[in-house]
């Protein structure tokens, strides 16, 4: 019998995110087939500290973290694994073959976590250090969505420092993208956390500081007064898939932190009520981006749609999306045909893949 795959499942983490990230991994580990892999908690709490045992993901929902073992991951890759400590020795306590990092947001999804899993030399779902840092910083990825000629709302860069030494300017600047409503945004963060509709001057300036309390790169960016907010699923590598297009139908004044993960309000819609040209033109705009930002594995692509004029601006790529069985991304692909078990086992062989490209990289000067 051919030996079952290990299989890290690594869940909380240091971000603004870490409780979604606890319910997608109970939800993706409860449909891993024992069969064919042998999985391995692997815990991060609030503070950064990681854990391994027994009913890990339970003790870190319920934040009882007494009798657990912390646990290590090396930078070198001989040996890869995770590990913990004994009398001061390091002992191997997996080995791990992939790891699904189900973790979003900071330290999770924004290529540093993806860097040590690289010098760890292990196989991971979801996008490099680079897909992951740029999908994560907004300004940035657009500026990458300009270079490839993709749809994108018109935006500013400016910096902490900017707006502590010379808000005038700021204003002016954010002022000169064009008409109110601008949102202002941290560059690095997800869950709509330190984001503001602004439609005055005086809210501008509120927003502008607010964004700059969670980041020292601030997006302003103009606003659509009454969007329609468009998702779609991408799977793959080289040769990536799309999949039906949804609709999340917010009841806030737009897509809010409290919408997302306390009221639960907003509606999701499978698949979206559109005309089969912005379908087809989203689902390749979506891969083109895909591409342009070198993504691998997943990623859940998310347009604004103006509802007065009928443009589409792609907002943004999301590398490790939400994955309970009712989120977004594992959702289109159900409606496209794939199972939420076949999809992580098919994450699985793209990230084992990907790693297979990896390996055939020359280090060495050749000659
Ligand atoms: N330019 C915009 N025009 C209209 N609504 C926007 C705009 N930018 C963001 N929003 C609203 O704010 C929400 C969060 O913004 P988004 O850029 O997706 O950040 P996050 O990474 O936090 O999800 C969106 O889902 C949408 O409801
Ligand atoms: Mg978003």
């Amino acid at each position: 019998m051919k030996d079952k795959l290990k299989l890290g499942v690594m869940f909380g983490g240091r971000s603004g995110e870490h409780d979604v990230s606890l319910m997608s991994a109970r939800s993706v580990i409860s449909v891993i087939n024992p069969e064919k892999f042998e999985v391995v908690e692997i815990g991060i709490t609030r503070q950064g500290e990681w854990f391994v045992g027994e009913n890990l993901l339970s003790k870190l929902q319920q934040e009882r973290f007494d009798d657990l073992t912390p646990a290590f991951l090396l930078p070198s890759p001989q040996n890869p694994g995770i590990y913990t400590r004994k009398n001061g020795e390091m002992n191997l306590y997996a080995k791990l073959d992939v790891v699904f990092p189900v973790m979003h947001g900071t330290y999770s999804e924004d290529g540093t976590l993806q860097g040590l899993l690289e010098l760890a030399d292990i196989a991971y779902v979801g996008a490099g250090v680079l897909g992951s840092s740029v999908c994560m910083d907004k300004g940035l990825f657009k500026d990458v969505m300009i270079t490839h000629q993709i749809p994108t709302l018109a935006y500013k860069v400016l910096n902490r420092t900017q707006i502590e030494t010379d808000l005038d300017e700021c204003l002016q600047l954010a002022e000169a993208i064009g008409d109110y409503p601008l949102f202002t945004k941290p560059a690095n963060l997800g869950s709509s956390v330190g984001i503001s509709k602004c439609t005055s001057r005086s809210d501008l300036m509120e927003g502008l500081m607010q964004a700059a309390l969670y980041d020292r790169r601030i997006v302003v960016e103009k606003g659509i007064g009454d969007a329609r907010e468009i998702e779609i699923s991408i799977l793959g590598n080289e040769n990536p898939e799309a999949s039906v297009p949804g609709e999340i139908i917010p009841k806030d004044i737009f897509y809010t932190y409290s919408e997302k993960y306390i009221n639960d309000t907003a509606e999701l819609l499978i698949p979206a009520d559109l005309p089969v040209e912005h379908v087809t033109q989203m689902q390749s705009l979506a891969i083109k981006a895909y591409k342009a930002t070198d993504c691998a594995g997943m990623a859940r692509v998310d347009f604004l749609l103006d509802r007065a004029s009928g443009e589409i601006f792609l907002n943004e790529i999301n590398t490790i999306p939400g994955f309970t069985k009712i989120s977004m991304y594992p959702k289109l692909w159900q409606a496209s045909g794939m199972s939420y078990s076949a999809l992580i086992e098919t994450l699985i062989a793209l990230a084992l893949e990907r790693k297979a490209q990896r390996d055939k990289t020359e280090r060495e000067y050749r000659g």
